[in-house]
């Protein structure tokens, strides 16, 4: 029996399958319980929305779909060309992933068949709900999302909502949140079908007891390891991180040394699997500039960073490291 079978079996007696939901096969009590359901706060979380399907919302949506513990696995983005790329990444993701047999899987295409694509920001079932949202790092599109989610699901107590922001603070981008209680941030990490970090970020005086357990269950559920920080910029890693490589490039700018040199020196003397350069190069210097912009705007004595003119020409380019062929390694010789 597959592990979903058995959850269903087991532990969800009244959730309804998605089949069910598209098939609109409801008995009458089991509308009824529904309908009940979704006055009750969230208990542990059966179904996903991812918002954006970029690098990190694929991940996510392709480790909960790894897992087999989700019902529906819903990534919504704003056209069916950037799901297609996603659908690319995830299929490839997987292959790559198989063939090095980390990860135990029989077909590519039932795990990516678990994930629904959409265009609308609507879940298969919209009960014991996490919504995540993964789109640019920028405020405000993303306390727009928020805002619009909050109306979409005022009256359904079992959806909770967070950001997997990597560097702005969780209760900027939950400023018109109305359920602040059911609001949170969860920071993942790229590539995230490899990466078991997951920062759960308990937002002060919002995420509510409940919503923050079922987060840190959520978190168990994809086989990840839950560590809690403050809701700060950068919580732990990118706090540490973001100054790193901005160092790294005055290094460059300043001419004593090279990127690859740099790169080698930082894993063969400090034994990090990439170097600062590979790690942006990966990361998107697009995200790289709006966390530095983002922080440099904030005058906040104790968040100094370096603002590197060269990161901002290679943006202007469009030269954004490996997701568009070029950063500061070129990858379309590969
Ligand atoms: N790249 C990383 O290494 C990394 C790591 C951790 C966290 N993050 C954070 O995750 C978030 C996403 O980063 P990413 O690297 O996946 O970005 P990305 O540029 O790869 O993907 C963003 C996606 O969001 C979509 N999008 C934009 N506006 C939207 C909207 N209104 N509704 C739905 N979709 C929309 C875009 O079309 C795109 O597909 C950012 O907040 C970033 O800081 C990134």
């Amino acid at each position: 029996m597959s592990k979903l079978l058995l959850r269903q079996t087991l532990r969800l007696p009244t959730v309804l399958s998605a089949k069910q939901v598209t098939t609109g096969q409801q008995t009458a009590g089991q509308q009824l319980i529904r309908l009940f359901s979704k006055t009750a706060a969230v208990n542990r979380i059966e179904n996903v929305l991812i918002i954006g399907s970029g690098l990190m919302g694929s991940g996510i949506a392709q480790s909960c779909a790894t897992t087999e513990r989700f019902n529906s696995i819903t990534l919504q983005d704003v056209n069916n060309e950037q799901l297609a790329k996603a659908k690319d990444r995830i299929t490839k993701s997987l292959n790559n992933l198989k063939e090095k047999k980390k990860v135990n899987i029989n077909s590519i295409d039932e795990v990516v068949n678990r994930i629904t694509l959409s265009t609308e920001r609507k879940p298969v079932v919209d009960q014991n709900l996490l919504v995540i949202e993964a789109i640019p790092e920028l405020l405000e599109p993303k306390q727009r999302i928020f805002k619009e989610l909050c109306s979409q699901f005022k009256d359904n107590k079992s959806v909770i909502f967070v950001t997997n922001t990597s560097s702005l603070p969780c209760y900027e981008i939950g400023k018109y949140v109305d359920c602040k209680e059911r609001f949170g941030g969860l920071h993942f990490f790229n590539p995230v079908p490899m990466m078991k970090l997951v920062e759960v970020i308990r937002v002060l005086d919002a995420t509510n007891d409940h919503t923050f357990e079922a987060l840190i269950q959520f978190v168990k559920d994809m086989d990840k390891v839950g560590v809690t920080c403050k809701d700060t910029p950068g919580f732990i890693v990118n706090r540490l991180l973001v100054p790193y490589m901005q160092e790294a490039v005055a290094l460059l700018e300043r001419g004593d040394a090279t990127a690859r040199d740099i790169d080698i020196a930082m894993k063969l003397g400090a034994g990090y699997p990439m170097g600062p350069f590979e790690l942006m190069d990966y990361v998107g210097l697009d995200t790289n500039k709006f966390i530095v912009d983002a922080w440099a705007a904030r005058g906040d004595p104790n968040l100094k960073i370096y603002k590197s003119k060269l990161i901002e020409s290679m943006v202007a380019k469009g030269h954004l490291g490996k997701k568009t062929g070029k950063g500061f390694y070129d990858y379309t010789k590969k």
